[in-house]
């Protein structure tokens, strides 16, 4: 075969990974004189390689994370009463696999919704089937779904490995239609014993009322309480730091 024809096949055989790299695998094969085991094993890592992010890139698509947070850009000096020890012990993923479900509770621009959402991305890498939105959004999507979006839609949700509600009440009390999507999502996924992250800056006291005092709201706190994990957050917002350096920096010009 042609190097063009071996290009067609590999394209028929959907083999992207050796396509893009088979050139160059050639070209260091000949200057190194590597054996033909050597290269072959680097062509098939190179197929490995693209499928596992291109996997990783679906899942990361699928999961409506809207960033790539990580641990590493946290500054943890901060806020010294950020719970750094349960917040590390949580990038394990442990918590997963034992079906607990980590609460964040605390301040406004204390970094609960920075590190949910590394937590999520890391998870996604790890091959975790993830799901992390705002949760009004996410519960107004399940809302204005018509009947066979709204099945498709609450089936993944109660089936992701990991679901992340980010920033619970930010506005205001959900409306009784949404109360009810977002009980029933956590009813559904206690039973499964899967694990849901909730970040909110209101205080667990208030959530009954923010859920529209039903008994059903009672029962949801329950749930959540009783296989969670309560992680508190105090402090000083980093937004506000955030812009008195760039009013400082505009000062300065
Ligand atoms: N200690 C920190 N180090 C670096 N960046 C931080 C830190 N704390 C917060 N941030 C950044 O500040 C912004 C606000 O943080 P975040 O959204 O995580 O706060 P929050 O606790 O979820 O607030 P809210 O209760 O208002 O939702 C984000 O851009 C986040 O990346
Ligand atoms: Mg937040």
């Amino acid at each position: 075969m042609k190097m063009i024809e071996i290009e067609r096949a590999l394209k028929q055989l959907r083999l992207s990974g050796i396509r893009a790299t088979l050139e160059t695998r050639v070209l260091e094969s000949k200057t190194g004189k590597l054996d033909f085991m050597e290269t072959f094993s680097s062509l098939i890592q190179d197929e490995l390689d693209r499928r596992q992010s291109s996997t990783e890139e679906r899942r990361f698509k699928l999961s409506g994370l809207d960033e790539r947070k990580s641990f590493d850009e946290f500054d943890w000096g901060f806020n010294p009463k950020v719970p750094k020890k349960p917040c590390f012990e949580l990038l394990t993923l442990k918590f997963i696999s034992e079906g607990l479900s980590p609460i964040m509770i605390g301040s406004p621009g204390t970094g609960k919704s920075h590190l949910a959402k590394a937590i999520a991305y890391k998870a996604i890498r790890d091959g975790f089937v993830v799901i992390c939105n705002e949760a009004e959004d996410l519960l107004a999507k399940v809302a204005t779904a018509n009947d066979v979006v709204r099945k498709k839609l609450m089936k993944q949700i109660i089936e992701a490995d990991l679901v992340v509600i980010d920033d619970l009440f930010l506005h205001r009390k959900l409306s009784d239609e949404l109360s009810q999507i977002l009980q029933s999502i956590i009813h559904k996924r206690y039973k499964r014993r899967q694990s849901t992250i909730i970040t909110s800056n209101r205080i667990i006291s208030d959530w009954e009322k923010l859920l529209g005092d039903s008994p059903m709201a009672s029962a949801l706190k329950d749930r959540l309480m009783h296989r969670g994990i309560l992680l508190e957050f105090e402090g000083r917002s980093y937004r506000l730091k955030e812009a008195a350096a760039r009013l400082a920096k505009a000062d300065s010009k």
